[in-house]
């Protein structure tokens, strides 16, 4: 598959809203009493500072004066490099064997799968029923299995408008489709223990937790209320082993959104989605591949950056085509669509936290590359224009992170 060529990368100027207000500047300037001679530089001076200077306030509202003499260009080899999607191969030949289903190969024994996985929820309906009945829901399942795959495969292009259209693409119940005013993402850092942000976290309209994080007994630190659930397939196929696929820590009523990280997954979808009351949603498959390119550019760029080696290096200390943005990354892409502001809790680690708030896992997975993620939020709140692969069209919401 070829990716359609990615057009300009320089932002324009007002990206972010705000341009440069000469009245207001000069109001201050002139506040103080100045001398004729110097009141001709002074105005020279203004003039030029104009020319390069742009205010950016960030997510609490605080201004901050940056000063910058040019756009943003991005490093050519980076973007590259970030494009180039090394897993594509073996994802293509698993979607390819999926969708074609030899469900006589002994690798993929599709029957023993859609048993295992549907055992419960099948067993309830079926127990008196006889086995056509059987049959036939093995057929109709199928049948969803491999639409539900295509699909995601044939929408699986890179578009670097999406993040414009995830408001329409989420498919949440928006009145006449306005953003939400304020979100909250939540992470699952332990550096949430540090503070009670527990209703802070509650205050904002929509909140987002991630991977069924508990709440229970934490509420204090990560608050109490749910609005979205978003999760990696993986949870959801650990669910789908239980009666019911029961997999909802926040209440029945909160739906859920997943990223594919395994496209087997949607045998667990095709279980799950069934049997659950609230949406359950996937990603948009173009936001997967941008912040696939987002995060890898970042990573390239503080790799070749720290250690002053080659860009061919970077794979192998990275996971190669295991390589993927974490699901907290993923979630704060989809708030910075659906969201007037977003503030960022529970992201980011100490010496003296946990990995997880709720859990005693000490490393991290090596196929994540936090500290690069991390680059990027800093982007997000203090210079959004340098991230790269988002079209210009979408403007970002101002952004905070709580620490
Ligand atoms: C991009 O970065 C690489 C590695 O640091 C460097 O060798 C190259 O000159 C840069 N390219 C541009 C166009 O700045
Ligand atoms: C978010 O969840 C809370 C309670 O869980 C609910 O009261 C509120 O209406 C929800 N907000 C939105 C925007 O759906």
């Amino acid at each position: 598959m070829t990716t359609p060529p990615v057009p300009t990368f320089l932002r324009s100027r007002s990206a972010f809203g705000l341009t440069f207000d000469h009245t207001h500047m000069n109001k201050t300037i002139l506040k103080r009493p100045i001398r004729p001679l110097f009141s001709a530089v002074f105005v020279f001076a203004a003039a030029a500072v104009t020319l390069c200077l742009r205010i950016i306030v960030s997510g609490a509202g605080r201004t901050q004066f940056i000063l910058r003499d040019a756009p943003i260009v991005f490093n050519q080899t980076f973007l590259t490099f970030a494009k180039l999607d090394l897993g594509e191969d073996s994802l293509r030949q698993n979607v390819e064997h999926l969708v074609d289903g030899d469900f006589r190969n002994p690798k993929f024994n599709f029957q023993r799968s859609f048993r295992s996985i549907g055992r419960f929820r099948l067993d309830t309906g079926s127990r008196s029923a006889r086995n056509g009945q059987s049959e036939l829901n093995f057929r109709k399942f199928r049948l969803d299995f491999r639409r539900n795959l295509q699909n995601w495969w044939r929408n699986r292009r890179f578009d670097d408008d999406v993040m414009s259209k995830l408001v329409n693409v989420l498919g949440l119940k928006r009145k006449y489709k306005n953003k939400y005013k304020t979100c909250a993402v939540v992470g699952n850092s332990g550096i949430l223990l540090k503070q009670n942000l527990g209703d802070t976290i509650d205050s904002h309209e929509f909140v987002i937790r991630l991977n069924n994080a508990r709440i229970g007994g934490f509420e204090r630190f990560v608050g109490s209320k749910t609005n979205l659930s978003f999760i990696n397939s993986n949870i959801l196929h650990l669910c789908s082993r239980r009666g019911g696929c029961y997999c909802h820590p926040y209440g029945e009523h909160v739906p859920i959104i997943m990223y594919i990280s395994q496209p087997v997954h949607f045998l667990d979808y095709g279980v799950c989605s069934s049997s659950h009351r609230s949406p359950l949603m996937i990603t948009d498959p173009q936001l997967d591949l941008l912040c696939a390119r987002i995060v890898k550019y970042y990573s390239v760029k503080r790799f070749v950056t720290e250690t002053g080696k080659p860009l061919e290096e970077w794979s192998s200390s990275h996971g190669g085509s295991e390589f993927h943005y974490s699901s907290g990354m993923q979630a704060i892409m989809l708030a910075l669509g659906v969201c007037d502001k977003v503030s960022i809790f529970g992201f980011g680690k100490s010496d003296f936290a946990k990995h997880h708030y709720h859990t005693n896992q000490k490393t991290e997975l090596s196929l994540h590359d936090y500290r690069a993620e991390y680059d990027l939020y800093e982007d997000l709140v203090r210079n959004p224009e340098a991230i790269p692969f988002v079209s210009s069209k979408f403007k970002f919401p101002p952004v905070t992170i709580h620490r």
